[in-house]
Formats: C-alpha cells, sequence, structure tokens
C-alpha cells in the first residue's frame, strides 16, 4: 500500500481557486485531506464540485470545516480530533490595490491567521508546512531574465509585505526550531483551470488580475480589456509574465509534499512555481482568442502603478530538487480557462 494512502493533510483555503485544484490531486494521490476556509473570497458548491469530481469513494476522505484562522478555537478544534501530517497552507487575502486601501485587514488575515495556525500547529507537533507565497517576494526584479531563489527580496505593498514578512517568520520558526519543515512555493501566474470545466477562478467582484478579467470579457461581463501599458521595452510594448496552469501549480503542491515526507534536511526552503517562459498581454490575449473563438476587445491604457516590465521564473531549482516542471503551455491554460468559463460563464453563481 501506498504510504501517502495513511497521510492526512490539512488545507487551509481549500475552497479556493488554487486549494481546489489542489484538493483534486491530494485526494487522487491517496491522501486524506481536512479543508478549513472562511468562504471569504469562494463558496461551498466549489468543494462540492470538487466531490464530484473525485467520485463517492475518494469523496469519503474529504471533510470541510467552516473555520476562520484568526479564531484560535477554530484552528484548535480541527487539531483536537484528529492528527495531520502537514499543512498546506492557501488561506489568505490576496487584492494588491485592496491591501493599500485597508492594510490592516490584511495583517489580520494574513499575519495573525497564520501565527494562530503555526502555535496550534506547534501545540500538537505537526511542524511541517507547505505555504503559498508568491513571486510579489521579488518586488521589481532588477536582474533579468529570470527570478532566482536567493534574489534579495522587496515588497511593494501591504499584500507583498504579508506575503514577505510570513517567509521570515517561517525561516525564524525554523532556525529557533530546527525540526520544522517549512516549503515556501512562490507562485508566478496562476491561470487556466481543471479539464473537466467544473472547477477554475471565480473571483468575487471586478476582477483585478489579467485571466479572470479576459474570461469576463469573453462572456460579456465586461465590455472590454483594458491593456495596462504600451510603451515598456518588450517586443510588443506589454508587460511579461510567468503565467502557470493551475494544475501544475497543484502538482508542484504534492512534489513539495513529498520532499517534507521525505527530506529531513529540507529546513525552511523556497521554491519558484513558473514555467520559466515569459508571455507579453498581447500574446496572452491572442491566445486566448485563438482557444475560444471570441475577439477581446482591447483599449490601450497607461501603465498601472507598481507593476513591472518582465517577471518570469527561474525553474532550476525545483525541477533539480522537487522533481517538479510544468507541462502546460499557454494554449492549455487558455483552452482549459475557456473551457471553465464557457460553461461556467457566471462562476460558481447559478444566475445569468
Ligand atoms: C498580481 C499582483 C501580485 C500577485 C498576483 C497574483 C500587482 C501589481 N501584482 O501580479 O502581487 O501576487 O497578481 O496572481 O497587482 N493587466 C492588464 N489588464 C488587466 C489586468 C492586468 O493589462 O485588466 C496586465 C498587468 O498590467 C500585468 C499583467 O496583465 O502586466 C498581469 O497582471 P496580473 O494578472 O494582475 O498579475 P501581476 O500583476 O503579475
Amino acid at each position: 500500500m501506498d504510504s501517502s494512502m495513511e497521510q492526512n493533510i490539512l488545507v487551509t483555503g481549500g475552497a479556493g481557486f488554487i486549494g481546489t485544484h489542489t484538493v483534486v490531486k491530494l485526494l487522487k494521490e491517496g491522501f486524506k485531506v481536512s479543508i478549513i476556509d472562511n468562504l471569504d473570497n469562494s463558496v461551498l458548491e466549489a468543494v462540492d464540485r470538487v466531490r464530484e469530481l473525485v467520485g463517492p469513494n475518494l469523496s469519503k476522505k474529504l471533510e470541510f470545516n467552516l473555520g476562520d484562522l484568526r479564531n484560535k478555537e477554530d484552528i484548535e478544534k480541527l487539531f483536537s480530533k484528529q492528527r495531520f501530517d502537514a499543512v498546506i497552507h492557501f488561506a489568505a487575502l490576496k487584492g494588491v490595490g485592496e491591501s493599500v486601501g485597508i492594510p490592516r485587514r490584511y495583517y489580520d488575515n494574513n499575519l495573525v491567521g497564520t501565527i494562530n495556525l503555526y502555535e496550534t500547529m506547534s501545540k500538537y507537533n505537526c511542524k511541517m508546512m507547505v505555504f503559498s507565497s508568491s513571486a510579489t517576494v521579488y518586488g521589481e526584479p532588477k536582474k533579468i531574465p529570470a527570478c532566482v531563489e536567493d534574489f534579495q527580496l522587496k515588497a511593494l505593498n501591504p499584500y507583498g509585505r504579508t506575503k514577505l514578512f510570513l517567509e521570515e517568520i517561517a525561516r525564524d520558526i525554523h532556525r529557533a526550531e530546527p525540526e520544522w519543515r517549512i516549503v515556501l512555493l512562490r507562485y508566478f501566474n496562476p491561470v487556466g483551470a481543471h479539464e473537466s470545466g467544473r472547477i477554475g477562478e471565480d473571483p468575487k467582484g471586478i476582477p483585478n488580475n489579467l485571466m479572470p478579467y479576459i474570461q469576463q470579457v469573453a462572456v460579456g461581463r465586461q465590455p472590454e480589456l483594458n491593456v495596462y501599458g504600451h510603451d515598456y521595452p518588450t517586443k510588443d510594448g506589454s508587460a511579461v509574465r510567468d503565467y502557470i496552469h493551475v494544475m501544475d501549480l497543484a502538482d508542484g503542491h504534492i512534489a513539495a509534499l513529498r520532499k517534507l515526507f521525505t527530506d529531513p534536511k529540507i529546513g525552511c526552503t523556497a521554491y519558484n512555481l513558473g514555467t520559466g517562459r515569459g508571455t507579453s498581454v498581447l500574446e496572452m490575449v491572442a491566445a486566448f482568442e485563438k482557444a475560444s473563438g471570441k475577439k477581446i476587445p482591447m483599449k490601450v491604457c497607461p501603465r498601472r502603478p507598481g507593476d513591472s516590465t518582465v517577471v518570469y521564473a527561474s525553474t532550476e531549482k525545483a525541477e533539480k530538487e522537487l522533481g517538479w516542471k510544468a507541462k502546460y503551455g499557454v494554449d492549455e491554460m487558455c483552452r482549459d480557462q475557456w473551457n471553465w468559463t464557457n460553461n461556467n460563464p457566471w462562476g460558481y453563481q447559478k444566475k445569468l
């Protein structure tokens, strides 16, 4: 029997975009999963669809708990009734603009929630964690072409600072208590959806990020895409990012977990999860138009404040140490993003 059959994973924020896709993979790999989510930016319907995707048998190994990491009792309740082998910690707020306006909300959710989680994990002697970090910790990378994990880190806004502080907190905890094993995963730009088209990204309100915005234009929920910047020193004047398929990202979490379980020397280590390839905004729009057969009307706008010109990942470290490499390219990302949107133009909401 696969040893992972016995392993029980707590997934915070498991009802969200990256969370749901990772939970599907975890269950299929034979792990037991408990989700804790406050449904702040997600819905229970997403968890129901995860159950549908994995089928009734694997679904029995999935438990959903409504709870908020800011309430220590909510976490305590989980740990007091079962043993967790590791925690994958997604739960966080992630709106850059919003974080500038209401920083206290970001520090409360992201920092206080995580500190509560560490305290309870420590109390119950569960000292393995996969943490959702972000390429945002590279700030505006000076050295291009590719971000390498040992670059100097810098945050440009309160959201980014929560991720950077939480990385530092993780490093401090490991320094003080070397038995902790923590993998910090720095996501580049997660896009796409499960190939079934049953789960995908469904942001509340007007999307900030490029692909959710494009998907809403494609189904008529937004009239046109604002392209922020046409005068960047890039091949077509638009900014370049490293888009990564969410199913590749989900695989990256499985690889990180296996690393935690098998490498006693892992300590607290950061890995980029990206493809290593840069794609411009205009190239992304063209790929989406090709995949969907829809025209995406565009308006060229000034640069968005705080945006970098070119950001993409060096993928060598994850390849070498986690044995993980992204499989999908931009065409597959757009195909699956369109499949999700076309089948669910209003996301998880039922009505038009
Ligand atoms: C953004 C956040 C980053 C966060 C990440 C999460 C900022 C400055 N950075 O990264 O901290 O970790 O999301 O996924 O917000 N674009 C348009 N029109 C749009 C939306 C975006 O042209 O309507 C452009 C942007 O200017 C950028 C590219 O598309 O060049 C990607 O934008 P986005 O999806 O918001 O991601 P990042 O800015 O890379």
